[in-house]
């Protein structure tokens, strides 16, 4: 049986990398939605259908284990897909926790980029309110990058000239911590790291997804299945062209290759 790794688009792949990584002896599937990316810019209700009808595929899939390798699917659908479906479902949600427990002695703010519906979303708000006791976190929808991910713009000019513009009325200063809350933004982490202040870390919450997803497959005994073959889908479909096959494991080679 395989585990399955669901996106609107190429930022899944993120996720997928350090899980091949991690957990090297499965076999995988990677579904990007690429018929209604971004979903970030959506209506939440839109967006949810399109997230059940992509689960409903693939829960005919052969599937042991599903990641919603999105932020904003997860805090969209993640608790009505995990009331549907019976195989374990891996959420994700931006890395606001552990990015305050560093913060919280030295006297710095904590910066979250993500969509604009994560950030909008009811499940965002109760994160922040339950961790964030001192208010020390702010944050920023920077949903250009997926439009440029989803369009294969990776020049680091074109990326680094939106980035400038985009944080050009924060005081970078404050911040200590950056937190990536959006699968497709690793993508540039890179750019990020050269565009940001040294003194500020940037973390995600990629690791510690594949850590959970171990771990339940562990407590499942579900471990150890395949040998990190992918078979990827668009949207409903199979993927047969080899260029866009190469091309995702280009993106998967280029992830091994950031900082
Ligand atoms: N990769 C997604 C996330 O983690 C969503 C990007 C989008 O479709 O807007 O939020």
């Amino acid at each position: 049986m395989k585990i399955g790794f669901f996106d609107s688009g190429i930022g899944g792949l993120t996720v997928l990398n350090e899980a091949l990584e991690i957990i090297p002896n499965e076999d995988y599937i990677y579904y990007a939605d690429v018929l209604h990316v971004p979903y970030g810019t959506k209506p939440k209700e839109e967006v949810r259908d399109y997230v059940f009808e992509a689960v409903e595929f693939l829960s005919k899939k052969d599937m042991k284990a599903l990641v919603i390798a999105c932020n904003t699917a997860t805090s969209i659908a993640v608790d009505d897909l995990r009331h549907k479906f019976d195989f374990p479902i891996i959420g994700m949600e931006p890395a606001v926790k552990p990015a305050v427990e560093k913060n919280s002695n030295i006297n710095k703010r904590v910066l979250v980029f993500a969509t604009d519906l994560t950030l909008k979303e009811e499940k965002f708000k109760k994160l922040i309110s339950k961790v964030d006791n001192d208010n020390i976190v702010d944050f920023l929808p920077l949903g250009g990058l997926v439009q440029f991910a989803e369009s294969y713009v990776f020049d680091e000019e074109v990326i680094t000239k939106y980035l400038i513009k985009e944080l050009s009325s924060l005081d970078l200063n404050l911040y200590s911590t950056v937190v990536l809350g959006c699968t497709h933004f690793p993508i540039y982490k890179n750019i990020f790291r050269k565009v940001l202040p040294s003194q500020i870390a940037i973390i995600d919450g990629n690791l510690g997804t594949i850590k959970n997803l171990k771990a339940t497959l562990e407590k499942n005994n579900l471990l150890n299945g395949g040998d990190s073959h992918i078979t990827f889908y668009h949207s409903g479909k199979l993927v047969r062209d080899d260029k866009i096959i190469h091309k995702y494991n280009d993106i998967l080679a280029l992830l091994n290759s950031t900082v």
